[in-house]
């Protein structure tokens, strides 16, 4: 799905940061300060515009979860579609539908409540906040969007980069780009250069959950998981089947509704790290 050039993106986005404009990157080993209680910390890589994980964050108070994406454009509807989710209404995403303009008045407008970073807790030295608004495309940047949900937009190439060893609970990877060149293999977040990282920054016994319509792409995920020699804990070609019981179905992604919708049948495993 291509996402549409957004006017003023990152003027957008900066509406979202309660004015606090962190680096992700800075984080690594610290992620757990971020949320409002210490619990495990799950983490969706490739969220797109969100829905699963939002849903996910709410359905389970008791776990943190951070949901990383490299396309700022997708994160600013993730951010929109969470403000909407959690508080009914957007005021500044509303006005961006009606065609209006961004004013500091409606900025002022958006919940910035359930944003607050706190610098402090976090561990947040001056030195790794920006102090100036986006400057280029490049940059990374976080948003809280509530006491166990955080949006990471950056995008990763490497896991351990961001991730300390055992930092992570647990992955999700939701429809994953598929690139389907083989010259393109080690891109795909199911290859073993991917595997290693994961392996690295879950903690010993974790739950990797990945999700797909596309069945080359399945097919070379599952030879990955067994040649990393990961244990195969769910396994369905056909999620959506009235008997496939799998947690996993109850919470969509915005792809998975759009695929499933055409009656396309949905792919998934869960595979669990020694
Ligand atoms: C095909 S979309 C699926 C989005 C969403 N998971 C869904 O199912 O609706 C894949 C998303 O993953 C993001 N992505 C792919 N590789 C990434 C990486 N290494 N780091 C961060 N984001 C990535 C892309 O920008 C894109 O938005």
């Amino acid at each position: 799905m291509r996402q549409r050039r957004i006017k003023d993106l990152d003027e957008k986005l900066d509406v979202y940061s309660g004015g606090i404009q962190v680096n992700p990157r800075s984080l690594k080993g610290r992620w757990a300060s971020l949320f409002d209680s210490s619990a495990p910390v799950y983490m969706e890589l490739g969220c797109g515009k969100g829905q699963f994980i939002t849903s996910l964050s709410e359905a389970y108070p008791d776990r943190n979860f951070i949901a990383v994406e490299g396309n700022r454009s997708a994160m600013l509807r993730a951010l929109q579609k969470a403000v909407r989710h959690f508080k009914g209404i957007d005021p500044a995403c509303e006005a961006e539908a009606a065609g209006s303009a961004f004013t500091p008045a409606l900025e002022a407008e958006v919940p910035k409540g359930i944003f607050a970073i706190d610098p402090d807790k976090a561990g947040i030295t001056p030195g790794e906040k920006f102090d100036t608004p986006y400057k280029t495309s490049q940059d990374d940047c976080l948003f809280k969007v509530s006491g166990n949900l955080v949006f990471a937009c950056m995008y990763l190439r490497d896991v351990t980069d961001c991730f300390e060893d055992g930092e992570l609970d647990g992955i999700y990877l939701n429809f994953s780009d598929p690139w389907p060149k083989e010259r393109q293999a080690a891109r795909r977040l199911t290859h073993r250069r991917y595997l290693m990282g994961y392996d690295q920054v879950l903690k010993p016994g974790s739950l990797l959950e990945f999700k797909t319509d596309n069945e080359p792409l399945f097919r070379f995920s599952i030879s990955e998981f067994d040649e990393f020699g990961l244990e195969k804990t769910e396994y369905t070609e056909d999620l959506h089947a009235p008997d496939c019981e799998f947690a996993s179905r109850r919470f969509m992604t915005e792809y998975e509704e759009k695929f499933s919708g055409r009656g396309n049948p949905i792919y998934y495993c869960q595979v669990k790290f020694k």
